[in-house]
């Protein structure tokens, strides 16, 4: 029952919860620092899948890829054909409002995308999709336990980085209320309401095309503690 892109052939490998960075070895990162007795199971194209435990939960914890054709694939195949319950994405964003700050923590309840993900694949024309209320509520539970403050608000999941005109940004936080962007919860957000699975999206400020400020390449593999121990707790 190995899928094309994951070679796991026991469904029992994986964990009802699947915490999804973007980074492979940011996978590895969270199996080691904070998962115990965890298990390598998936290397198919250096995508790191880890299963263990943490408080006594069993946990999987897999790179997506970045973007949502990556996510798209890894996540459809954990919730169809690996039994999946809860995908939780731990991603980095890049902040458009300005009082946001470098290593704040966001909790997307939607995201909007001009991305054709979601029509191109289920029909869905919608552009702004939302994460599971139920799974977004424990995410903020867990926050509020572990005393770590929060913005709860509609994110942009954009399929483009690198652009001509830097200030575009401006317009969709101006229209759609999008306080940050990354490049994949709304392709996740569709998979979830597509298979009747949850599905949720917390994420770190890395950067701010408001203020230009970034953090480095290995801050961002390791800073991000405050978000992985809010969705470790979260998790089911
Ligand atoms: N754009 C898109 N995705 C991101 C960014 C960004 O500036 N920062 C972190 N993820």
């Amino acid at each position: 029952m190995a899928t094309p892109h994951i070679e796991v052939n026991d469904k029992g490998l994986f964990g009802k919860t699947v915490l999804m960075p973007g980074d492979p070895l940011r996978a590895k990162f969270v199996a080691e620092k904070y998962l115990s007795d965890f298990k390598l199971i998936n290397q198919v194209r250096n995508m790191l899948a880890y299963t263990g435990y943490y408080n006594g939960k069993k946990i999987t914890v897999m790179g997506s890829g970045m973007g949502m054709p990556s996510i798209g694939i890894y996540s459809y195949e954990l919730f169809k054909f690996y039994d999946v319950e809860n995908i939780i994405r731990i991603g980095s964003c890049g902040a458009y409002a300005p009082e946001l700050k470098l290593y704040d923590v966001i909790i997307a309840d939607k995201a909007y995308s001009e991305s054709t993900y979601a029509e191109v694949a289920f029909g869905y024309p919608e552009n702004i999709l939302s994460a599971t209320p139920d799974l977004v509520r424990e995410l903020n539970a867990s926050a509020e336990k572990l005393r770590i403050p929060v913005t709860n608000a509609i994110i942009h999941s954009s399929d483009v980085f690198y652009r001509q005109h830097g200030d575009v940004f401006r317009d969709v936080r101006d229209k759609y209320g999008c306080v940050a962007v990354e490049m994949e919860s709304f392709a996740l957000f569709a998979n979830a309401k597509y298979l009747g699975k949850n599905a949720a999206c917390i994420l770190t400020v890395s950067d701010s095309l408001v203020t230009k400020e970034e953090t480095t390449a290995e801050e961002r593999q390791t800073s991000f503690h405050k978000m992985m121990e809010i969705a470790l707790d979260a998790a089911r």
